[in-house]
C-alpha cells in the first residue's frame, strides 16, 4: 500500500512525458473548443468540411488565435480560394511535437498546400518551424510572417495542434514578395525584367535563388550600366538553381550546386564559423519562402566568369564584389537604385513622374533592410509604392539559421 501509490504516480508521470498522443485524444473540433480565444479558427474549421473533416491521420495543425486574426487586419478580405489555400498551409503532413525541435533547429515542414495556384513546391508548399534559444517554436511563412507557439501539442485524433499567434501568409511569387516585403530585393526583380528573365524564373519550380541586395546593384551601377545584355543574363541566371530546394542549414562546406546558367555551371558554398558564402558572396538573409522555392538574399552580385572566386573569411569588413567598380559606388535609400525603373506598375503603383536625381549620399545598406528605390531618380515614368510595407520585419530567422 505504502509504495503502490507512488508507483501509480509514476506510471501517470511517464503515460504524459512519453505518449503523448495515446492521452485523450479526440476529434479536432472538441480540442479547440476546450481551448480560449480559437473562435474564428473553429468557425473556419467547421466552414471547410472539405479540408478538415478528412484530414489524414499524423498532421499538425497551425490554428492562429483570434488575437491573429485581428492582428491580420485584411482577412474579410480573403476570397474563398485564397481562405481555403490559406487553411491548407496550416496543416503540416507531419506529426510534430515540440520538445522534438532542439533548441537552435530549424524543421523545413511541408504542408497540404500542393494547389499549382498558390505553390510550385514539390510535396506541398513549406512552413519553417525553428526553436528559439529560449525555447520557444516560431512558424515562419511567405512575407517573412511569423508566429509563435503559444499553446503546445494538443493532442486530436489525427495528430497535434499547435496554437499560434499570427495567421501563417502562403508565400507569394518572388515579385511580389520583393514587392511588399523584402524591398532589398526590387534591383534583382528589376534586373529580371529588363533582361525578359522574369517569366522563366516565375515558371521554374522548386527553385533556390541567390539574390543580392539592392547595395550591391548600387555599387556595381557604372559596371552594370556597361554590361550587354547578354552577359547582364548569364550572371543573373548564375543566381538561380532550378530544380533543387536547397535551405540553409543544409549547406555543408565546399559542396557546390548547379546554376541555371549552363550544364557545367557550379556555385560553391564555404562555411566558416557562423557565416555561410555562396562562391565569395556572403548570405546575409537565409530561406525566404516564395511561391516556387525559396530565396537566399546575399550581399554581392556573383560572376559566372569568376566561379572560383572564394571569401576571404579573415575579413571583419564585407568581402569585396567580384566585378570591378566603375564610376559612383555609393550605396543606400537616397542612392538610384538600377533597374527599379524596369519593374512593371500594378493597380496599386500608380505611374508617376520622377522628380530629380537625389544626391548620392555616403554607404549604407548594410542593414539589410528594404533599401526602398522611392528615392530613385532619372526621368522615366517608374512605380511608387514599393516603400514601407515591409518595414518592422527582423532578420532573426536568418540569424538564428546562418548561426547553426
Ligand atoms: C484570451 O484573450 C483575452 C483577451 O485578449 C485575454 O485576456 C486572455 O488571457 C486570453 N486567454 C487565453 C487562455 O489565452
Ligand atoms: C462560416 O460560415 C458562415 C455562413 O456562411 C459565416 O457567417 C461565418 O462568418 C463563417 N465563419 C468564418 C469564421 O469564416
Ligand atoms: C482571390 O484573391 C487573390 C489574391 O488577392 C487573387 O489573386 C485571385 O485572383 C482571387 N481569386 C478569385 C477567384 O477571385
Ligand atoms: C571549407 O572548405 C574549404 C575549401 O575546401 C577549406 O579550405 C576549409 O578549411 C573548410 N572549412 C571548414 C570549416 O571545414
Amino acid at each position: 500500500m505504502v509504495l503502490g501509490l507512488p508507483t501509480a504516480l509514476l506510471a501517470v508521470v511517464s503515460t504524459l512525458l512519453f505518449s503523448p498522443l495515446a492521452v485523450h485524444a479526440a476529434d479536432l473540433e472538441s480540442v479547440l473548443a476546450g481551448q480560449a480565444n480559437l473562435t474564428t479558427f473553429r468557425g473556419l474549421v467547421k466552414n471547410h468540411t472539405d479540408i478538415f473533416a478528412s484530414l489524414p491521420k499524423g498532421v499538425t495543425v497551425a490554428a492562429p488565435n483570434d488575437n491573429a486574426f485581428k492582428k491580420l487586419g485584411n482577412w474579410e478580405t480573403y476570397n474563398e480560394s485564397t481562405i481555403a489555400a490559406t487553411l491548407k498551409y496550416h496543416i503540416l503532413k507531419q506529426t510534430i511535437d515540440m520538445p522534438s525541435i532542439a533548441k537552435g533547429d530549424s524543421i523545413w515542414a511541408s504542408t497540404t498546400l500542393t494547389d499549382e495556384a498558390f505553390s510550385s513546391v514539390t510535396d506541398g508548399q513549406r512552413l519553417i518551424l525553428t526553436k528559439q534559444p529560449g525555447g520557444e517554436v516560431v512558424f515562419t511563412s511567405g512575407f517573412a510572417t511569423r508566429g509563435t507557439v503559444l499553446v503546445e501539442d494538443l493532442a486530436f485524433d489525427n495528430g497535434l495542434v499547435q496554437v499560434i499567434d499570427s495567421v501563417m501568409r502562403v508565400p507569394e511569387t518572388l515579385e511580389s514578395t520583393a514587392r511588399s516585403a523584402y524591398t532589398d530585393l526590387t534591383a534583382f526583380v528589376g534586373a529580371l525584367y529588363a533582361t525578359d528573365l522574369m517569366s522563366e524564373i516565375a515558371k521554374l519550380k522548386d527553385v533556390t535563388i541567390f539574390a543580392p541586395r539592392n547595395a550591391a546593384f548600387q555599387q556595381l551601377a557604372g559596371t552594370l550600366a556597361a554590361m550587354d545584355t547578354e552577359k547582364l543574363k548569364r550572371v543573373l541566371r548564375y543566381h538561380i538553381v532550378p530544380g533543387q530546394l536547397s535551405h540553409v542549414w543544409e549547406f555543408k562546406n565546399a559542396s557546390s550546386l548547379a546554376s541555371a546558367d549552363g550544364d557545367d555551371s557550379k556555385l560553391t558554398i564555404t562555411r566558416h564559423t557562423n557565416f555561410i558564402y555562396i562562391n565569395s558572396a556572403e548570405i546575409i538573409q537565409a530561406d525566404i519562402l516564395i511561391a516556387n522555392g525559396l530565396v537566399h538574399m546575399i550581399d554581392n552580385i556573383l560572376d559566372p566568369e569568376q566561379a572560383d572566386a572564394r571569401p576571404d573569411v579573415s575579413l571583419t569588413t564585407a568581402q569585396a564584389p567580384v566585378f570591378t567598380p566603375v564610376g559612383e559606388t555609393a550605396t543606400g535609400t537616397d542612392v538610384p537604385t538600377p533597374f527599379a525603373t524596369a519593374l512593371p506598375c500594378t493597380a496599386s503603383c500608380p505611374v508617376v513622374q520622377a522628380t530629380g536625381t537625389a544626391a548620392p549620399k555616403g554607404a549604407g545598406g548594410g542593414d539589410g533592410q528594404g533599401a526602398s528605390s522611392s528615392n530613385a531618380g532619372g526621368a522615366l515614368p517608374r512605380c511608387t509604392g514599393l516603400a514601407g510595407a515591409g518595414l518592422g520585419i527582423g532578420l532573426a530567422v536568418g540569424a538564428v539559421m546562418v548561426g547553426l
